[in-house]
């Protein structure tokens, strides 16, 4: 199958790119950063051209700076853009919990995801929990000034490759008209994260506690990020992957 990757060489689309190919699929990568198929899901230049002779598109898009623009106008450009070129599954990325936890971003995700289920292209939703490349980033980025965000606050971290490996089984397959849930192997605290991400690095960082305040403090302190009902557990503990991307490092 052809199978266009939205933003296919992100830290998710690139697994995902992988897994396609090694699955024997024509993967298509489009990006603004795309040299072969350059598109812009804010404008929707590129879109026709990049989708022809598509079968299925996965949207692992992203923007943290224009997330409305991307994710939502964005996935109604994509969808009208689908239409035109004959495209008959549409798998969207998403977040466990995201329906939940009133965090801005979370709700321009519900959004996305609304657009999907009403729009016209068949569908696929995979909500995973946060990629442990997430937690990783974030503990790095910290670190820098010597704290690492920690505390109470339960979540269920992935592998974005074993996300790839669900959303990739997804794709090739009839749209499922519902949303998967992709999940990592253990719940733990933002804390124990820090402390194991702590002692894999070696570097040295105080621990300080997330302030969880109000109605989103109390949904991420009830397990709004985590599910005990996931279609697809993750065998990757957080631990095992550092010890991974630590090793390939050299
Ligand atoms: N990160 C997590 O922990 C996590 C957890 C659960 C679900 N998710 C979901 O997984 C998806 C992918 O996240 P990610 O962390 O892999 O994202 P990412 O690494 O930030 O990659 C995002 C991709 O989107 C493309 N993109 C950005 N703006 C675009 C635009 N205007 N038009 C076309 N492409 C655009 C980028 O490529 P160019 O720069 O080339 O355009 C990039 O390849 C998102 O839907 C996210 O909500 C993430």
């Amino acid at each position: 199958m052809r199978i266009a990757i939205i933003g296919g060489a992100g830290t998710l689309g690139r697994h995902i790119t992988a897994e396609l190919a090694k699955r024997g699929h024509d993967a298509r990568v489009l990006g603004r950063s795309s040299a072969a198929f350059p598109v812009d899901l804010r404008t929707g230049a590129g879109l026709d051209a990049a989708l022809a002779d598509c079968s299925a598109v996965v949207d692992a898009s992203n923007s943290q700076r224009r997330p409305r623009q991307v994710l939502v106008d964005g996935s109604s450009r994509l969808l009208a853009a689908e239409q035109r070129a004959g495209v008959r599954h549409h798998v969207c990325i998403s977040i466990v919990g995201c329906d939940h936890v009133p965090l801005g971003y979370y709700r321009v995700k519900t959004e996305q995801e609304r657009v999907v289920t009403r729009g016209q292209v068949p569908w696929t939703i995979v909500r995973a929990t946060q990629f442990h490349e997430l937690a990783a980033s974030v503990f790095a980025a910290t670190a820098r000034y010597r704290v690492l965000l920690a505390g109470r606050l339960p979540i269920q971290p992935v592998a974005a490759a074993e996300v790839a490996s669900a959303v990739a089984a997804a794709a090739e397959t009839d749209p499922a008209e519902r949303r998967i849930q992709v999940a990592g192997p253990e719940v733990s605290s933002l804390g124990d994260l820090a402390r194991t991400w702590r002692s894999a690095t070696g570097q040295s960082a105080v621990l300080v506690p997330v302030p969880l305040p109000g109605r989103v403090g109390r949904e991420l302190r009830a397990g709004g990020l985590t599910t005990s009902q996931a279609d697809v557990v993750g065998r990757v503990t957080f631990a095992d992957w550092l010890a991974a991307s630590r090793a390939a490092e050299g």
